[in-house]
């Protein structure tokens, strides 16, 4: 049969390889059952740390020329209230994917042993968070703890690890190498790029952070560069993000190596509907192409 859209990423299997992307509307039980009605393939949370934080003052996200820009600090409300929010999302009919942070490999661990605990069937580390001191990409830029987060996280969960990546490095596949060889069960690819902007009238940064990640169209050439980088440097599968908004963006990451998209910032633009319409627009084309399945096209780009 033609035009499976099925995927599987570690142990997960998806109806479809579109996935919510971490910190959009992925903050709580209503939103993530909206968004799986709406047909997306699997959830992710808004990361999610050890203590409650506040996060940045506004302004914390701007429209800018072709996309958003944020620093929003990852407000979040601590595992342990969080973890009320994902135990009612036990009769979630697709996988829920927990985004978690720490300022350490231990604190990584500890609250991905309490996602699981409350029912997260994987754990994406969120190591690319470009805005927070001693967290994030600031741990994601370094191979060597890279790889410890991992496997202290890998030794303390049973469920599949996936490791986000920050572009915002020399060379990703490096980075990708050392998650890959610690035992991450799949990479995330990628958060957003450093960028900033400035109000030309009041003469200063217009983000309360002054600094933060760019998401949205723009970065979609740069997302489409590490997956395809990451896909010659490792044997685990890539759920590609950033910049995916149609069914074109998501099948140009998955002939670059991605197994699945996540999809952020063109939630503001398309709406929900951007699931469903993705999914049957890359069922569309197999069949036009005489695909059988995703799968058949995963990396095809790289073929001589
Ligand atoms: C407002 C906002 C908040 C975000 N929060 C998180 C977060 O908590 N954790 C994370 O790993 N990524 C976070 N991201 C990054 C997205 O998950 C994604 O990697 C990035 O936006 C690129 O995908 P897109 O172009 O489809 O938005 C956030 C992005 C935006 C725009």
């Amino acid at each position: 049969m033609q035009g499976q859209i099925e995927v599987e990423i570690a142990d997960l299997k998806l109806r479809n390889p579109t996935i919510l992307a971490s910190g959009i509307l992925g903050t709580s039980a209503d939103y993530l059952t909206e968004i799986a009605r709406a047909g997306a393939g699997a959830v992710t949370t808004k990361s999610v740390g050890l203590e409650p934080r506040e996060g940045y003052k506004n302004p914390t996200v701007i429209q800018v020329e072709c996309g958003i820009l944020n620093a929003v600090g990852l407000p979040n409300p601590g595992i342990r209230k969080f973890a009320k929010e994902i135990e009612e999302l036990h009769s979630l009919e697709i996988p829920l994917i927990v985004s978690v942070y720490g300022f350490s490999p231990k604190e990584y661990a500890e609250v991905a042993m309490m996602a699981v605990e409350a029912g997260a069937d994987a754990i994406e580390l969120n190591l690319s968070c470009p805005h927070i001191k001693g967290s994030g990409a600031e741990i994601g830029r370094s191979p060597k703890m890279i790889g410890l987060v991992v496997e202290k996280v890998k030794e303390s969960v049973n469920r599949p690890i996936f490791a986000k990546l920050t572009p915002n490095v020399t060379d990703i596949k490096e980075i990708a190498m050392a998650a890959a060889s610690s035992g991450a069960d799949a990479i995330t690819a990628i958060n957003t790029v450093r960028a900033m902007a400035i109000d030309i009238e009041t003469c200063r940064p217009i983000l309360a952070n002054k600094i933060g990640g760019l998401s949205g169209g723009a970065i979609k050439p740069i997302a489409v560069r590490c997956v395809y980088e990451i896909y010659e440097a490792v044997d685990i599968p890539i759920i590609g993000c950033g910049g995916v908004r149609t069914w074109r963006d998501a099948v140009e990451l998955i002939l670059a190596g991605a197994s699945a998209v996540q999809i952020g910032s063109a939630i503001a633009y398309e709406g929900l509907p951007v699931f469903k319409a993705i999914a049957e627009g890359i069922r569309t084309y197999l069949y036009r192409k005489g695909f059988g399945s995703v799968k058949e096209i995963v990396g095809l780009a790289h073929e001589a």
